[in-house]
């Protein structure tokens, strides 16, 4: 049997209206992903990036087309019933990290179960995990402004996997990240991917699209090109070699400064 893209897009429009100005963002796309797929979507400034990627997590309407989210059609769908398929299937991660400040990591990665059942303990351990799992082991008790911003953003990872969705969004994550800390958040991502999640990602810069598997590009509210990534860029070796470069160079300056 061969199974159902996990998404299904067809010919999904989106209009903004603003008194009398209307703004096509979205423009009859069409897509399809299939499970275990990490996308990433291209294209300049106002081309519709953001507009699709709310569309596709639940967070938006389109004014016409289809989404099949998992077999299920989102469009018919009511607030009540969009906001518990976003619960249950997807976890969002921003560029600003979007954390509350002077509560703990735990607690920040803790805040998408505090309106379920689960109970304050079984919270507490799943959050642990979660942090364990993007590398912040130690880090439980940090605030915000005590984290690097490589490390804010594992914590905002870290709270988009608590649900354990199936699809994981990200609009612009590394952007506010120097290159070394990207390529660190490009693994988490990475390994992910290879633990079987989805991954969808927007991003500005072609040497992060590098990394996944399939590059997306938006122009003026349409899909102009969708291509494989022949041969993602390694995450983990790419950071070993810049680590390589960095202590060559200590190396260097080490030397001047003994000479
Ligand atoms: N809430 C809104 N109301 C009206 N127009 C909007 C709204 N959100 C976006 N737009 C318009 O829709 C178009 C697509 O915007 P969108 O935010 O999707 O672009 P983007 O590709 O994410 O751009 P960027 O790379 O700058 O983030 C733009 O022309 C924008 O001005
Ligand atoms: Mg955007």
């Amino acid at each position: 049997m061969i199974d159902n893209p996990l998404i299904q897009i067809e010919r999904l429009s989106k209009i903004y209206t603003m008194g009398d100005i209307r703004v096509l963002a979205l423009r009859e796309v069409s897509l399809s992903i299939q499970r275990g797929e990490f996308v990433s979507i291209m294209g300049p400034s106002g081309s519709g990036k953001s507009t699709f990627m709310n569309i596709l997590g639940c967070l938006d309407k389109p004014t016409s087309g289809t989404y099949l989210l998992d077999g299920v059609e989102v469009t018919r769908l009511n607030k009540k019933e969009l906001a518990r398929l976003r619960n249950k299937k997807l976890g969002f991660v921003f560029q600003n990290f979007n954390l509350l400040p002077r509560t703990s990591a735990l607690e920040n990665v803790e805040l998408p179960l505090l309106y379920s059942q689960v109970p304050s303990r079984e919270r507490k351990a799943r959050a642990r995990e979660v942090l364990r799992k993007v590398g912040l082991e130690g880090r439980e008790f940090h605030h915000p402004n005590q984290l690097s911003g490589g490390q804010q953003q594992r914590v905002a990872i870290a709270r988009a996997l608590i649900n354990e969705p199936s699809i994981l969004l990200a609009d612009e994550p590394t952007g506010n990240l120097d290159s070394l800390t990207s390529v660190e958040i490009m693994r988490v991502f990475q390994q992910l991917n290879e633990e079987g999640m989805t991954l969808i990602l927007v991003t500005h810069e072609p040497d992060i699209a590098a990394y996944t598997k399939r590059i997306v590009t938006f122009r003026d509210g349409k899909i102009v090109q969708d291509r494989w990534v022949e041969k993602p860029l390694q995450a983990e070796e790419e950071l070993r070699l810049l680590l390589e470069q960095k202590q060559a160079e200590n190396y260097a300056v080490d030397l001047s400064n003994s000479l």
